[in-house]
């Protein structure tokens, strides 16, 4: 059984349907990629999964239970964490204020989960009492990734980790969602860069104007000439 099923999601903006049916299915244990061109609606389908959005049809489930629509809040519950694009750490707050905030739907501070935090970015330990938005992008990528962390998520989504990282940086990123799924916790990513998210997947959707336009094996996705062409910037 699959972890997270969506089927038909179709959603949108006001009167504009951006997803026109998509469907994905993520397994325990899985890391799965998202790609596809700018407004191909990846970011919008994280939305819809994790109830930001409605869903104007179409069914989401996690667990074998019926997500679809629920809050964000019950959302996380489950298990689900979501890391979105933008704006992904409260700025004014601490490290370690954001940090807790990942658990504020907990009753209280996981002691484990904050260790467990410290433990995979030691660099969030260090500047715990810094103001989050005197990290550099890297650092608030990782702050952004520990607050998803703090509720011991079972499948965790996350938009565009590598987004205006320092190139160097960017196989950090993918190593520490490599970390974070070997702990146990499925990744579903959207990523731009798309060879190297590929590289760091066990299948890929490629999305395209709000619809399923190829799924596959990773391996067999960058291995494919037309995805090469058309998605991989040949
Ligand atoms: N809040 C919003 N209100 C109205 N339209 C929106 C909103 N957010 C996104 N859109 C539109 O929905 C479409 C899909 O956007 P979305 O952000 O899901 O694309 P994406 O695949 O994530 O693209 P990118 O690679 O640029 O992040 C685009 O046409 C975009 O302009
Ligand atoms: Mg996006």
């Amino acid at each position: 059984m699959a972890l997270l099923r969506a089927q038909n999601v179709v959603s949108g903006y006001g009167d504009a349907e951006i997803l026109h049916g998509v469907s994905m299915d993520i397994h325990e244990s899985e890391i799965v990629c998202i790609i596809g061109p700018n407004g191909a609606g990846k970011s919008t389908f994280m939305k819809a999964v994790f109830g930001l959005i409605d869903c104007w049809d179409g069914r989401v489930t996690y667990d074998g239970a019926d997500i679809t629509d629920a809050d964000p809040d019950d959302i996380t519950r489950r298990g689900l964490c979501y890391v979105p694009q933008t704006e992904n750490v409260f700025p004014s707050l601490t490290v370690r204020e954001n940090l807790e905030m990942g658990a504020y739907i907990l009753d209280g501070v996981p002691q484990a989960a904050l260790d467990g935090v410290f433990e995979r970015f030691p660099i969030l330990e260090e500047r715990q009492d810094q103001i989050a938005e005197t990290l550099s992008g890297g650092q608030q990528q990782m702050l952004a990734m520990g607050r998803g962390l703090m509720v011991d998520p079972g499948l965790m989504l996350i938009d565009e980790p590598s987004a205006g990282m320092a190139p160097h940086l960017v196989d950090d990123v993918f190593e520490k969602i490599q970390d974070i799924n070997e702990s146990g916790t499925a990744i579903l990513m959207v990523e731009q860069n798309a060879r190297k998210a590929l590289r760091n997947a066990d299948r890929g959707y490629v999305l395209d104007m709000g619809e399923n336009r190829f799924v596959d094996d990773a391996d067999a996705l960058l291995d494919n000439d037309d995805i090469e062409e058309l998605y991989l910037g040949g």
